[in-house]
């Protein structure tokens, strides 16, 4: 939800900026700007429209200077507009801030700047923030100065002043003419990440924006203020306070962040899916002693024992992984277990207590929503554990314990290796619960621990799929309707199918349990209307094949997504994509692989932007 880049050291600002803003674009996409202080001038430059947009006015017009700082939105207050592009200015044109969050009393404050003089141009909640730090900056003289200068500065007093002012989530950047060899910054539930090079320093809203330049990074945390120069960082707590911090190694591989000869980084994560299963996997389990171990889950055996109910929380793909879980904690551990979005679960005062265990997934750790519910649980008391794919991230950090998924950057903005390693490690987690509570025998546990490994390479043969994907593609791109249909795991596979489908296409596409359709959706059949089946072997075949035919018999399309050598289907279905066979415990992780590759080709072939699709952004750090 919007992105910050910043530079500054000994050489121009802006291509670092502008090389910058593109990798955050997944962020937030609808305008972009650029401020620069050259010679200790500001100069600014911003427009609606996407960072190539910018560039392109840079071109004609290019702003100089070896400090900067920029963003590229994704609207919340004011429609994308020149006005409301950021950096945004104080009265004099002397300070300008960049900003990612929401400042929720920024109303209240509008009207109070503006009654002392100050005057608006934007729809933004972010403008407030320049005028509020106008307001609380001043210059004092003599010793006074020397004094304020020793602790940080006018600027960033006054951006720590201003900062106590203001309600809701922030990260931002400050620059002014009044100190011009200077970026302030200040966290408060938004991430910011400062990199460290040679007499140079980058700030980004995340990592993989950094790993061109730097591999040692500083987390700003929440309620800190920096101040960045050319070799340092300062932090400050929310009293003023200096903080130590140490630099961090990060072992993120950089090519592992870019395309890599993949047309679109939603086609590159959907391929790399069977390599990011496996260093999900990799030393944690041990199928001969049949064990499994997460260095940081911090329960122990007894509190494990003990949870008598579990709570998944999470929102969108993430929520959709929760679902599949359910269906293996109760399996396999015989807990009750329930699913919600996180965003209903935070506001409805739910009923747990220390023996539920509370699991958030969520790939960025970043998602307000699960942020939040993840402090109510807190609050009633529940363990709570996440599921996160960053590692460091405020989810991952606010609960007791923490998995990691190791599924590496995902940037395209629609998630699909995040999805499957959040999978993998709630499979594995079913499981160890299932152990701990006796519910599940040590043959057993190895027999499913076995069948996890084989996955990553029926992944593989799964995307042999792909030319005949892309086929089916071609059929169905021009269709305005999509139903999904599953049962059981299937069912939140349908979701998933369907929520790629209209997020990258902009097709609309609904997923339902298959027994459902014909409660309503039935009605909709017809032959421009793609119906997409789950209808893999096992326990629910028999019934699937009959809501196949109930499809078929209105006139409609079916597209099935079938277990290998399941030659009955040819004929009742118009289309079937194969996934190799595999344990129906582990089928929805195959299943939803032509599922992505389907969404990804029909939005292809639509002209739609796949890795940025509209309105979307990575990281939703607003409620
Ligand atoms: C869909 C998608 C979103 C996210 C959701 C939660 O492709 O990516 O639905 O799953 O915004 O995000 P995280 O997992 O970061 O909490």
């Amino acid at each position: 939800m919007c992105g910050i880049f910043g530079y500054i050291g000994e050489k121009e600002a802006v291509p670092f900026i502008l090389e910058g803003l593109k990798k955050l674009e997944y962020r937030g996409y609808d305008s972009a700007g650029i401020s620069t202080l050259d010679q200790g001038k500001l100069f600014l430059s911003k427009r609606a429209g996407k960072i190539a947009d910018l560039e392109k006015q840079l071109k004609k017009k290019p702003i100089g200077g070896d400090i900067g700082i920029g963003h590229t939105r994704w609207a919340t207050h004011g429609r994308p507009s020149h006005a409301n592009s950021h950096p945004h200015e104080d009265c004099q044109g002397k300070i300008v801030v960049v900003h990612n969050g929401i400042i929720e009393n920024f109303l209240e404050l509008r009207r109070e700047l503006s009654e002392k003089g100050h005057k608006f141009i934007s729809a933004t909640d972010t403008e407030v923030l320049a005028h509020l730090i106008e307001e609380n900056f001043s210059l004092p003289a003599g010793p006074l100065r020397r004094e304020a200068s020793r602790q940080g500065g006018d600027l960033h007093k006054a951006v720590t002043k201003a900062l106590k002012f203001v309600r809701g989530s922030y990260a931002l950047a400050v620059i002014s003419e009044h100190e011009p060899k200077k970026i302030i910054i200040a966290r408060n539930g938004s991430p910011l990440i400062v990199g460290f090079g040679a007499k140079e320093c980058f700030l980004s809203s995340d990592i993989p924006a950094l790993l061109k330049y730097v591999n040692m990074i500083i987390k700003l945390e929440n309620d800190e203020t920096g101040i960045i120069t050319p070799n340092k960082l300062k932090i400050f707590n929310s009293e003023g306070k200096l903080i130590k911090r140490k630099r961090e190694l990060i072992s993120w591989d950089p090519e592992s962040a870019e395309k890599d000869g993949y047309s679109h980084f939603m086609l590159k994560e959907i391929h790399e899916q069977p390599n990011a299963i496996r260093k999900s996997i990799e030393g944690r389990i041990f199928a001969e002693s049949h064990k499994i171990h997460f260095d940081e889950l911090n329960l122990s055996d007894e509190e494990m024992r003990n949870i008598n109910r579990v709570v998944f929380t999470a929102c969108g793909t993430s929520w959709h992984a929760g679902l599949v879980g359910e269906y293996w904690f109760e399996q396999f551990a015989k807990i009750p277990t329930e699913v919600e979005y996180a965003a209903e679960f935070r506001y409805r005062h739910p009923i747990i207590d220390e023996n539920t265990l509370v699991i958030a997934i969520t790939q960025s750790g970043e998602t307000a929503d699960t942020l939040g519910a993840v402090w109510e649980a807190k609050a009633q008391n529940a363990k709570v554990i996440s599921i996160c794919n960053v590692v460091g991230s405020s989810i991952a950090r606010e609960s007791h314990g923490v998995v990691y998924t190791d599924a590496g950057p995902e940037i395209g903005v629609a998630s699909t290796k995040a999805f499957t390693t959040q999978l993998v490690i709630v499979y594995l987690l079913a499981i160890l619960f299932g152990k701990r509570k006796g519910k599940i025998s040590d043959h057993d546990a190895t027999k499913l621990i076995n069948d996890l490994i084989e996955l990553p390479t029926k992944i593989e043969q799964a995307l042999y799929q792909e030319k005949a994907i892309e086929k089916v593609a071609e059929k169905f791109y021009k269709a305005t309707n999509a139903l999904y249909l599953g049962r059981g795991k299937g069912f939140p596979i349908a979701l998933e199918g369907a929520l790629k489908l209209k997020e990258v296409s902009y097709i609309h596409a609904e997923g339902y349990p298959a027994a459902e359709m014909k409660h309503g959706p039935i009605a909709l059949i017809d032959k421009n209307m793609p119906v997409v089946v789950i209808a893999l072997a096992g326990r629910r075949y028999e019934k699937i094949l009959g809501n196949i035919e109930e499809v078929k018999a209105r006139g409609g399309v079916v597209i099935c997504i079938a277990t290998e050598g399941d030659f009955s289907l040819a004929e009742s279905a118009d289309e079937v994509i194969s996934i190799p066979k595999s344990s129906e415990a582990l089928s929805p992780i195959l299943a939803v692989v032509p599922l992505q590759l389907l969404a990804y080709y029909i939005a292809l072939k639509r002209g739609c932007h796949v890795d940025q699709p509209r309105n979307l952004a990575k990281s939703v750090t607003v409620e």
